[in-house]
């Protein structure tokens, strides 16, 4: 026997990776970094609603494997994201994502979706949201160190959200320089390819760094950073892996997503647990001043937090209705009498 069709409450909306980049593309990059910023952004003004917690780290010798959940008490995300520096010796990718929004009042799933692009789309937007309050207001010039799958993405929404026109690539491999600046052709921002992180960071008022090494590295030193520079920090996220030199937490005013995460993930990591941070939702509701003083050095240790997945997927479920950049798929088993799931199964036999 023909097992019956499944009912319409069976089906949620999956968007695959095909059609993450259909709808990038119909919408514009620019466009959907601007308004993924300002989600991410009116979340943050409602900190308090949300369920907060470190994220969950499956530690192994060659990465991590994490789920990242929240609730708003309406809607429930978690994302399921890993982090390989050692992938792209592989051919792989170092991180790759999925995640899932659903219903608080039933549990029932809203939305699954690809995550890695959504991903790198995300955090770039928070990035921006960031330096949008924390850079100097006039900044114009980006320096980025790491030029790997988040680089590019970064660039385009510092230039979307903060005004950014010129970006100073480098990386430790030549040819991920050269591919960020071949993709960033036609971006409407001025590319210059460096040979060392001190030609990088020439004349920037922004540095990113976005670099992959399961290690303790040091991306930048204490006399690269000059007084008045933003730091985008977002390379060190997880124990054992930071990029900064502690001499230069000792000099900037620190900001951070959710503080035991990032005391656990962050750059933070190097300082003892009295080092002052501050979360940066308290910028955006008014509460502590972000930039005080032309000279102050900022910096944003980034480590990637669960409330920018959720907004990024209840944005983009948004963005789904009237549009084809989706599949109905049937994940959830629908029993015509919600208790008899078994009568269902032996049915279809
Ligand atoms: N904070 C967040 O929210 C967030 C989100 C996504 C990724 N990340 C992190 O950002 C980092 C970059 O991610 P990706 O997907 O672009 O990785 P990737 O592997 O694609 O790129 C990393 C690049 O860094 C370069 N690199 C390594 N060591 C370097 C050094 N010492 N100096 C200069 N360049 C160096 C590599 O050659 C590579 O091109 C990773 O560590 C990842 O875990 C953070």
């Amino acid at each position: 026997m023909m097992a019956p069709p499944p009912s319409p409450l069976a089906f949620i909306p999956f968007v695959s990776v095909e059609n993450m980049m259909r709808l990038v593309h119909h919408f514009g990059i620019e466009a959907v970094l601007r308004e993924l910023t300002d989600a991410i952004e009116a979340d943050y003004l409602r900190w308090s609603r949300f369920e907060k917690a470190p994220r969950l780290a499956s530690h192994s010798q060659e990465g991590v494997i994490e789920l990242m959940p929240t609730s708003d008490g309406d809607a429930y995300a978690f994302k399921y994201v890993n982090g390989h520096p050692s992938n792209t010796a592989k051919g792989l990718q170092t991180v790759a994502a999925f995640g899932l929004l659903a219903r608080v009042d039933t549990g029932y799933p809203l939305l699954l979706t690809e995550m890695t692009l959504l991903t790198a789309l995300r955090t770039a937007a928070t990035s921006a949201m960031v330096a949008r309050r924390l850079a100097a207001a006039d900044a114009r010039v980006m320096a980025m160190i790491g030029n790997g799958a988040q680089a590019e993405f970064q660039a385009i929404a510092m230039k979307a959200i903060v005004g950014i026109e010129e970006v100073r690539l480098y990386d430790i491999d030549p040819a991920a320089t050269r591919k960020a600046a071949r993709n960033l052709e036609g971006s409407g921002i001025k590319v210059v390819a460096c040979e060392t992180s001190q030609d990088a960071i020439e004349g920037a008022q922004i540095i990113t760094t976005c670099t992959a090494d399961k290690a303790y590295a040091t991306i930048l030193s204490d006399n690269m950073v000059g007084s008045g520079i933003h730091i985008n920090a977002i390379g060190g996220d997880c124990p054992g892996k930071t990029e900064l030199h502690r001499d230069i937490l000792d000099r900037a005013t620190t900001f951070v997503e959710f503080e035991p995460q990032t005391r656990i993930e962050g750059e933070i990591q190097q300082m003892d647990a009295s080092y002052p941070v501050t979360e940066f939702w308290k910028v955006l509701s008014g509460e502590v001043e972000g930039r005080t003083d032309p000279r102050q050095i900022t910096l944003f240790d980034s480590v990637g937090f669960a409330i920018e997945d959720f907004s990024a997927l209840r944005y983009l479920l948004g963005k789904l209705e009237g549009t084809e950049f989706f599949q109905q798929l049937d994940i959830i088993a629908d029993p015509d009498d919600p208790r008899d799931l078994f009568g269902m199964l032996q049915r279809a036999a």
